[in-house]
């Protein structure tokens, strides 16, 4: 009976998300779920959500994205502490589950719907010229709109972050808390036990199917030379299986990997639909003392006894810190904001990734992962019963290589392009055209004659951009989306890199490897760059500006630095510079933006954040630790075990 209401929970919740077209396989990809996998479905395992909130908490978290699960988990290890956590969003779904629809949730209501102002340097082949900025609106946040890639960055990337004055976030430091969250399910992996740890919150695998195309990229690469290396170990440039924040095949956001084990903790509250307007801070003392939210139509005030902590993402966080008073004075002004505390880097150096979109290669046999031939009833099972086959690829994401332009020094080992090797590409599935925001024009003439053909897709990400972009506020309005502006290719060495980047893409294609499946360049001339000669540097550099791709690692808007730099927000301790009592912990801290995806270190950001707030609060943190540590173990041991006395619950384990 529990069965049925939540499968037509599931199905309504599946309508309401926009834009899908191919309804008719998820009634029966539900109901074979709820067959076969009750637990999948398990009504305990969702819905959670403090419905009174007490006037006062030790700690409020502002943001349930990667960061803010992380913190919500390890905060209320401590059981004298009150944790409140408050996010706009609501609870993920059975379809933000399946890694083969993550594309569905772009637009839909778990996103924020982010666009960024229109500017003449990038995504001139978008609709009104303006990127997309998907962004999770949601508990788990963009762990659960994301595509899961698991990929830590490069040692150099922390190194350097130390060396701008921060000091205890070099590689040596960060590197045990990566460990900490992480249960590594690949054996082979598992081993390397200097780079890799099992028994941590968030699973993290390989994707259980691949097509014959991801086993040709490989060879590929091997071709060109590179060697096929564990790219989260000693070595980043080379080639490797992609590894995914998946747990048996279906996500795991950061909610399901830090929130659902702990959700009955009675020291911690999960506020969901909770949209923070304001920090309230002392104007005399300069201290952060609650919180102002909107939550089902009507205002709140909750206070913190010790801290707030904003982990509203790199959008999100600066924006409150503006709204709150906290941000370049003039610019507060002007909008009619009370200034409490000046800080010129609220908002700026706004950091992403990008790729070039559209890169498209045809292949001679039916071995790409095309959306319309893949998902059936037979899918549908094998996701629910065997938890494999094409579902849970992440949309044909299979491979990852980390290679050197000639832009960057290649004895380094700090590469500055990612390729992302997908199985499929733009025409595969009507959805990609919708979530990148492609206009039709621009669609139906580069790609109208290939839809529903074989092609694969490489997406050449550009690694260390130096453009830089920002955040400002439209209005004092909390609900007023701030403004964007992405400043992409505005550096010209970022478009050299990237030129590069899409050469050495088309060059893979001319491998043994790959032409083996008669792989060719889809090479239709763009419409806005039709009038420059074919394959030039300036064709290519025309070219990126049309089809540019935000990879959504929007980061670096309230840069960690030194008391020196005018520029930082806050301090190595990420405690914001002026105020007292409140720290931002997400993506927004990071000064420069890691080498590869940013999830994982966003989540090591907030491991270790939270350890530098234990610090902080409790003296004898030492012992303390260890008891913690001792009870987690039962999360592994023995998964229905309850320890009662440290109010820690270990879930079931899916
Ligand atoms: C489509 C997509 C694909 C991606 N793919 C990958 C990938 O494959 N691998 C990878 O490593 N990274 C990927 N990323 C990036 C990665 O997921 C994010 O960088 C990371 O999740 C950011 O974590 P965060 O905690 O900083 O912010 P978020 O996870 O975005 O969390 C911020 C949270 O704060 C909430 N919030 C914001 N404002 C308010 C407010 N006023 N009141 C209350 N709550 C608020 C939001 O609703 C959200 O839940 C992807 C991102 C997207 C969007
Ligand atoms: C490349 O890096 C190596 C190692 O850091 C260094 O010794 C060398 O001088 C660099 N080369 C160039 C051209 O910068």
């Amino acid at each position: 009976m529990g069965v049925v209401t939540t499968v037509s929970a599931a199905v309504k919740a599946a309508l309401t998300i926009g834009g899908i077209s191919k309804l008719s396989f998820i009634p029966v990809m539900l109901a074979a779920m709820a067959y076969f996998n009750y637990e999948l479905l398990d009504p305990e395992s969702r819905p959670f959500n403090q419905k009174t909130l007490k006037e006062e908490y030790d700690f409020i978290i502002i943001g349930g994205g990667s960061a803010g699960s992380v913190l919500a988990n390890r905060l209320s290890e401590v059981e004298g502490w009150n944790v409140l956590l408050l996010e706009a969003g609501g609870h993920e779904t059975d379809i933000s589950d399946v890694p083969l629809l993550s594309l569905y949730l772009h637009k839909s209501k778990l996103d924020w719907k982010y666009r960024p102002q229109p500017q003449d340097s990038a995504c001139q082949a978008m609709i009104d010229k303006r990127c997309i900025w998907t962004k999770g609106k949601v508990l788990g946040g963009s762990s659960v709109l994301n595509t899961m890639l698991y990929v830590r960055g490069n040692k150099r990337d922390f190194d350097q972050w130390e060396s701008f004055g921060n000091p205890g976030w070099g590689y040596k430091d960060v590197l045990p808390y990566f460990k900490k969250s992480q249960d590594q399910r690949n054996p082979y992996l598992a081993r390397n036990t200097k780079h890799h740890a099992t028994g941590g919150y968030l699973t993290v695998q390989d994707s259980p199917f691949n097509t014959p195309i991801g086993a040709s990229f490989l060879q590929a690469g091997e071709e060109m030379g590179y060697e096929i290396v564990d790219i989260n170990g000693d070595q980043q440039t080379g080639y490797a299986w992609f590894q995914f924040t998946m747990r048996r095949g279906t996500r795991c956001s950061a909610a399901k990997a830090f929130l659902r084990p702990v959700r009955l903790r009675r020291n911690l509250h999960v506020a969901l639909f909770s949209h923070v307007t304001k920090i309230l801070i002392d104007k005399e003392k300069k201290r952060a003392y609650g919180v102002e939210l909107m939550r089902y139509g009507s205002k709140q005030v909750v206070y913190a006894k010790r801290e707030v902590i904003l982990s509203a993402g790199a959008v999100g966080s600066p924006q409150i810190l503006m709204l709150s008073g906290v941000g370049p004075a003039q610019h507060l002004q002007e909008v009619g904001i009370d200034v409490i505390h000046d800080s010129p880097g609220v908002g700026k150096n706004l950091q992403d990734h990008i790729a070039v979109g559209g890169l498209v290669f045809r292949v001679d046999y039916p071995i790409s992962l095309l959306f319309q031939r893949t998902i059936n009833i037979n899918a549908a099972l094998r996701y629910a019963i065997t938890e494999d086959g094409p579902l849970t690829s992440n949309i044909g994401l299979e491979v990852v290589a980390f290679i050197n332009t000639k832009y960057a020094n290649a004895t380094e080992d700090w590469p500055d392009i990612e390729f992302m090797m997908d199985s499929a590409s733009i025409p595969s599935d009507v959805q990609v055209k919708r979530a990148h925001g492609v206009t039709d024009e621009f669609y139906n003439e580069v790609y109208g004659d290939i839809i529903g053909t074989d092609v694969y897709g490489i997406f050449p990400m550009m690694l260390r951009p130096k453009s830089r972009g920002f955040i400002k506020l439209r209005s004092n309005n909390p609900f007023d989306y701030p403004l964007m502006y992405h400043n992409y290719l505005t550096h010209p060495d970022d478009v050299g890199v990237l030129r590069e980047g899409v050469k050495a893409a088309i060059a893979v294609s001319e491998t043994k490897a790959m032409k083996r499946l008669g792989a060719r360049f889809h090479s239709k001339p763009l419409p806005n760059c039709k009038h420059l000669p074919l394959y030039t540097d300036e064709y290519w550099d025309c070219y990126i500006r049309q089809y540019t791709m935000s990879i959504y690692h929007l980061s670096c808007t309230n840069k960690m630095g030194p008391a020196s730099d005018p520029m930082a927000v806050v301090d190595p301790q990420l405690r914001v510079y002026g105020i007292e009592g409140l720290r931002v912990i997400d993506a927004s801290i990071m000064p420069a933006v890691t080498n590869g995806n940013i999830n994982a270190p966003t989540i090591m950001i907030a491991e270790k954040g939270s350890d530098m707030i234990k610090e902080a609060w409790l003296p004898k943190i030492k012992r303390r630790k260890r008891k913690t540590k001792r009870s987690l173990k039962c999360n592994m041991s023995n998964p229905l075990f309850v320890k009662k006395s440290q109010n820690i619950i270990c879930s079931k384990e899916r």
